[in-house]
């Protein structure tokens, strides 16, 4: 069998869902990376971009238009995705998208310029482990020198529950006839039926029966993509990191953006116990047992590009270049925001503040803090105070991308 025969075991027959992510924005990834002491990209200069696994690519043709002087490529080896995803570009008018109706071990032979960005959407837990090889190439051979990856992928301990209903389901499915639409209704109507307290797995795991009640509201087609695949895997976050570490990567932060600020997530006594534990691969590994995370959002950097902690002051520093502001139509930013462990309420007339000031457009934490500080409140205080309302959505990282404060 030849390379481009082999089957990759991911379903080809159903499309998937066709959805915005945010959190693949370069403004985005680079404010995880400056969370974490990675001083600011120059959004003024052109960079690329590889989306493996593109899917419809909304969220690459969106990043395109924002981002007119980059380069974005995005692959995917279902031809309907990619034919469709060509034309909203044209009808978007976006042009700076390179489509690859390919497979990644076909991709990874490429001539392929160096990427500043990759991205990995809800690739990883969902093919086999020879794609995931070919993956760690694709990053290890085509990722500039100080690039970023961006990986999402099914975690350990949160799926250790419903780990075993999936293959539940998907047995009964290939046992199921006609069609994948067919095979994923049946498998659904079988596994509510016999998710009644008599089996004793259901009856010990309520949380199971909720998750057979929760995916008979979903889609099918995001169901058929997300749990019948015959290739399906939970990873611990140490073990995706040590894969990234093989293609010559470290961990850098988290794009889901509250998981950056463990005060957010977990309580006093768990960041503690955390911080007591002998070395940083622990730490990482039982922050996702402290919050019993399923789904992680993991942010890679290769190489050398100047780290915070060199100076006193230098994290401080590159936090306050970081741009934040409200996204135009939505606003959310109230006085009480939303945050895994509960809420968190800000004065007032500190947000009555912000929002006037924000009104304006983006700003840097940095001007923001110096036009928000003079009167009573402290820097240090701000700065913090503003990180927690984008880390809870209320506000988002923006770029600077042209003269006169153009923003993206
Ligand atoms: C779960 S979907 C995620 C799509 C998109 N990233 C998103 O999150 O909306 C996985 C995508 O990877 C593509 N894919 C899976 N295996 C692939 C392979 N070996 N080569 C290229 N694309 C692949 C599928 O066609 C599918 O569009």
């Amino acid at each position: 069998m030849q390379a481009s025969d082999r089957p990759t075991g991911y379903i080809n027959e159903l499309t998937f869902t066709d959805r915005f992510h945010r959190e693949l924005s370069p403004a985005w990834l680079n404010y995880v990376a400056m969370l974490n002491g990675i001083p600011s990209r120059d959004f003024r200069q052109p960079f690329t971009y590889l989306d493996l696994g593109c899917g419809f690519a909304q969220s690459t043709i969106v990043n395109a238009a924002a981002f007119p002087n980059a380069e974005f490529h995005a692959c995917d080896f279902n031809p309907a995705h990619i034919e469709a995803a060509r034309e909203h570009a044209a009808r978007m008018g976006v042009g700076n998208v390179v489509f690859h109706a390919t497979r990644f071990d076909e991709l990874l032979e490429q001539d392929l310029p160096a990427f500043d960005f990759i991205l990995m959407h809800g690739i990883y837990s969902w093919v086999d482990a020879a794609v995931r090889d070919t993956l760690q190439r694709i990053v290890a051979r085509h990722l500039r020198d100080g690039g970023l990856v961006y990986l999402s992928y099914n975690c350990l301990p949160g799926w250790s529950v419903e780990a075993p209903l999936r293959k539940l389901m998907l047995e009964i499915s290939q046992a199921t006839p006609g069609d994948m639409v067919a095979r994923v209704q049946g498998a659904l109507r079988t596994t509510r039926h016999i998710g009644n307290p008599s089996f004793r797995y259901f009856r010990d795991n309520p949380v199971a029966v909720e998750a057979v009640e929760a995916f008979s509201k979903d889609p099918v087609n995001y169901l058929a993509h997300e749990f019948f695949n015959g290739t399906w895997k939970v990873h611990y976050s140490v073990d995706v990191a040590d894969d990234m570490a093989n293609a010559g990567l470290r961990y850098v932060g988290s794009a889901t953006l509250a998981d950056n600020h463990p005060m957010l997530v977990m309580d006093r006594q768990a960041v503690e116990s955390i911080a007591a534990l002998p070395n940083q691969r622990l730490r990482h590994l039982a922050e996702d047992f402290a919050v019993n995370r399923r789904f992680r959002r993991d942010v890679f950097m290769r190489g050398t590009r100047s780290e915070s902690g060199r100076a006193p002051g230098d994290a401080v520093r590159i936090l306050d270049d970081a741009v934040i502001g409200q996204v135009p139509g939505h606003d959310r930013l109230g006085s009480r925001v939303t945050i895994p462990r509960g809420a968190l309420s800000f004065h007032p007339d500190f947000i009555d503040d912000l929002r006037a000031l924000l009104a304006q457009g983006p700003l840097r934490i940095g001007d923001l803090i110096a036009r928000l500080g003079p009167s009573s409140h402290n820097p240090m205080e701000i700065r913090q105070n503003l990180l927690f309302l984008v880390a809870s959505g209320a506000l988002m990282p923006f770029a600077l991308t042209g003269g006169e404060g153009r923003a993206a």
